[in-house]
């Protein structure tokens, strides 16, 4: 069944960049300044060669061995962290920007491996293999006549926490490793093909990396919990549309913190879709928002647990 497998099955929402509502909730994120700046250059010049080659021919004549360390770089980039800290958000708004910068239109292929699978043995070698075939035949279709490209596919292969594990762990599931194993060939297969193509991986499993797709990622970005500033950024604008002081928000800040014996805060998704609704919700219908309401929500509510490597 799954040798027939149709783009349209694989890939149920594609999405094609600009768009102005990705655009929109790629500047709400808080905290992810500096990784949004590195992620856009780095993928612009793995769809897009030719901003390379310009930027040589006006600043640095003649560099052309330079241009080809960067150009060589293999098309992955993979994005490591805590659940809930933005990975999935950020790969899905930042072809946005990429598609901006670059003048051109960049499609976004998401495949979520933690939704598709059924976990039957061999399926997900499958499901990445065919990922991988279909990105292929996007970008050749796009590559350009010199190497400005005409547009860009970026593969987004969410939830690989099975093919971020390390194959030299003794308990990986053979069906695990020949996953693995497609993912790299993948990999290879588009580098090789100097395509107008790129690859985001994201994975809970940071500490499991295996070391033969660390290898190929051209970076690596590592997502933390929001620390006390990007709490306060996170709250600040809801809380302060609901009329709670900054006096309160700042305790609030605290609130959901490393306290009360627990070593680590509260996720971005935390406070935004649990905590935020939580006190809307105590709220409504009868009464407005109170500082003292929404503090009691936040004591009452426990952070997402750290994930675990198995
Ligand atoms: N840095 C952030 N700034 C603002 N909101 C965020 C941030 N990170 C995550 N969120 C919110 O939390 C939700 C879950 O984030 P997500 O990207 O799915 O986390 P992950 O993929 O890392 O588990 C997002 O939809 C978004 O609303
Ligand atoms: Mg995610």
């Amino acid at each position: 069944m799954l040798e027939s497998i149709s783009f349209e099955e694989l890939f149920e929402h594609p999405i094609e960049y600009p768009d102005v509502d990705y655009r929109e909730r790629l500047s709400t994120l808080v905290g992810l300044d500096d990784k949004k700046e590195q992620l856009i250059k780095t993928l612009g010049l793995l769809v897009n060669p030719h901003g390379l080659t310009e930027w040589i021919e006006k600043h640095h004549k003649g560099a052309n061995s330079v241009k080809d360390i960067v150009l060589r770089r293999p098309p992955l980039i993979v994005m490591a962290g805590d659940v809930g800290s933005g990975k999935t958000e950020l790969a899905m708004t930042i072809g946005d920007a990429v598609a901006r910068q670059e003048n051109i239109s960049v499609t976004l292929l998401p495949l979520s491996l933690s939704t598709r699978g059924d976990g039957k043995v061999g399926q997900m070698t499958k499901l990445i293999s065919k990922a991988f075939e279909y990105t292929l035949e996007r970008a050749k279709k796009l590559k350009g006549e010199t190497n400005k490209s005409r547009g860009a596919v970026i593969l987004l292969v969410d939830e690989a926490d099975a093919l971020a594990q390390s194959r030299e762990n003794e308990q990986m599931h053979h069906e695990d490793k020949s996953g693995v194993n497609a993912f790299i060939r993948g990999i290879d297969s588009l580098g090789s093909g100097k395509l107008p193509a790129a690859v985001i991986m994201c994975t809970n499993r940071p500490g499991a990396l295996d070391p033969a797709v660390k290898r190929r990622a051209a970076e690596v970005f590592y997502f933390t919990r929001p620390n006390e500033e990007q709490r306060f950024k996170a709250l600040e604008a809801p809380l302060k549309e609901l009329g709670v002081d900054e006096e309160d928000i700042k305790e609030l800040v605290k609130l959901t913190g490393e306290t009360g014996g627990r070593n680590y805060g509260f996720t971005y998704s935390d406070l935004l879709q649990r905590l935020i609704p939580t006190i809307i919700l105590n709220a409504y219908p009868d009464e407005k928002v109170s500082a003292e309401m929404a503090k009691k929500a936040a004591k009452n509510m426990l952070p997402t647990p750290v994930f675990k490597e198995k």
